[in-house]
């Protein structure tokens, strides 16, 4: 498996929590920016030309912000430059407050075949403190659009004054409006975003109240059908997100775009998070690389066990043994030991048990180190 990522990272407005690399404001250079991106989807896709690709994720930022036609370029740039496989994946992040029937339809005529949807919450109250551009209404008239469709949608917990009634609206209002898969995600309080002040002054749900909204989003989901594949992210049988999928087994992904990271031919690479550099290194032919590392032995081996580890699929013995020629568990002998208890083994597969997943990474944090 090996997924292609697309950063586009414009917003109409910047939330309050957000500490991705997106611009508000910034349409003006939209144009500019998405022509680069063919070049640099021209430039790797020539050194990429042997292998085969079974995703294309946009994200960013809100891919549904910038005209429709220039997501369709990219997508038609994609399929002259890449090998994709039969059937892929192909998913678009979307706000609800920038869509349109004549935009979605456009994605459809692209190949786009999955939506992901950022709802976040059922009150509008909460949605204005968090700096979001839509209302409720928005997403039910987003997702109507997306009737019969494969579409996912983001909530979050630890908003400022949200209670589980408030928790359970905006779960039940992602689930009635016929989404696939929820990816419920805990608001990280940033340093350097607005929120981060709420955070400083107490405003925010401290550790505790978070982890007993997560008990009960997740029971919730549960009841309503959506298994729980990894610690954020829940979904109908059959589902999951491939493309997210193959970053937890450490497959292979090219990343396109300012900010963008791939991992490929035992390297990771990382692009410049400076919209303007990025632009000018591919208008001058260049690579907008701004770092580059072969991945050691050892820390092959800790993102083996620490992915997998994440996910309720664990670490299959057998798999580490195929690839590293050794036991994961003689490996990490010393961290497995001072986590047993926190393990659930079955057979090859080891995971961490359901009631330690949200506190997983003082688990993996143990692994680091040895
Ligand atoms: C790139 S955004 C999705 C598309 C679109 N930009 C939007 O927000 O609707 C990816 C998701 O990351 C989550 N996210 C962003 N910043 C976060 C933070 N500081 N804490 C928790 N989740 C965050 C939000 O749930 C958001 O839906
Ligand atoms: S719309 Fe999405 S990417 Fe843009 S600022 Fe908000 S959360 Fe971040």
């Amino acid at each position: 498996m090996a997924g292609i990522y697309l950063h586009i990272p414009f917003c109409k407005q910047k939330c309050r929590y957000c500490d991705f690399v997106s611009f508000a404001g910034k349409e003006d250079v939209a144009e500019a920016y998405m022509a680069c991106l063919l070049k640099e989807i021209e430039l790797r896709g020539k050194e990429l030309s042997g292998r085969t690709f079974h995703t294309v994720y946009f994200g960013g930022g809100t891919p549904s912000v910038v005209d429709s036609k220039y997501i369709y370029a990219a997508m038609r740039q994609i399929k002259k430059c890449f090998t994709l496989a039969p059937h892929p994946e192909i998913t678009i992040e979307m706000n609800p407050g920038t869509v349109s029937e004549q935009k979605i339809a456009l994605y459809k005529r692209a190949g786009i075949n999955r939506f992901s949807v950022g709802l976040q919450s059922a009150i509008d109250a909460q949605l204005a403190d968090l700096g979001r551009v839509h209302t409720v209404r928005d997403y039910l008239y987003c997702t109507s659009l997306l009737k019969g469709e494969n579409f996912s949608a983001d909530v979050m917990i630890g908003i400022k004054g949200q209670t589980r009634e408030d928790l359970q609206k905006t779960i039940e209002v992602a689930a009635g409006s016929g989404a696939k898969h929820i990816s419920m995600y805990a608001l990280q309080a940033e340093d350097g975003t607005p929120i981060y002040t709420d955070y400083l002054n107490g405003e925010l749900p401290d550790e505790d109240e978070v982890a007993e909204l997560y008990d009960y989003g997740c029971a919730l989901l549960a009841q309503k059908g959506y298994a729980r594949y990894e610690v954020s992210n829940f979904c109908k049988k059959g589902f999951e997100s491939r493309h997210n999928l193959n970053y937890w087994k450490r497959g292979e992904y090219v990343g396109l775009g300012v900010s963008a990271s791939s991992f490929f031919s035992g390297h990771r690479l990382l692009n410049t998070t400076d919209l303007d550099e990025y632009m000018k290194c591919i208008l001058s032919g260049f690579f907008p690389v701004i770092d580059n590392a072969e991945v050691g032995d050892k820390e092959a081996r800790f993102e083996f066990v620490m992915l997998g580890l994440r996910t309720v699929y664990g670490v299959r013995g057998s798999e580490y043994r195929a690839q590293f020629g050794s036991d994961w568990k003689e490996d990490f002998a010393p961290a497995y030991r001072r986590t047993r208890q926190y393990l659930l083994e079955k057979g090859d597969v080891t995971r961490i048990r359901d009631e330690y997943l949200f506190v997983q990474n003082r688990i993996l944090s143990e692994y680091a180190g040895d």
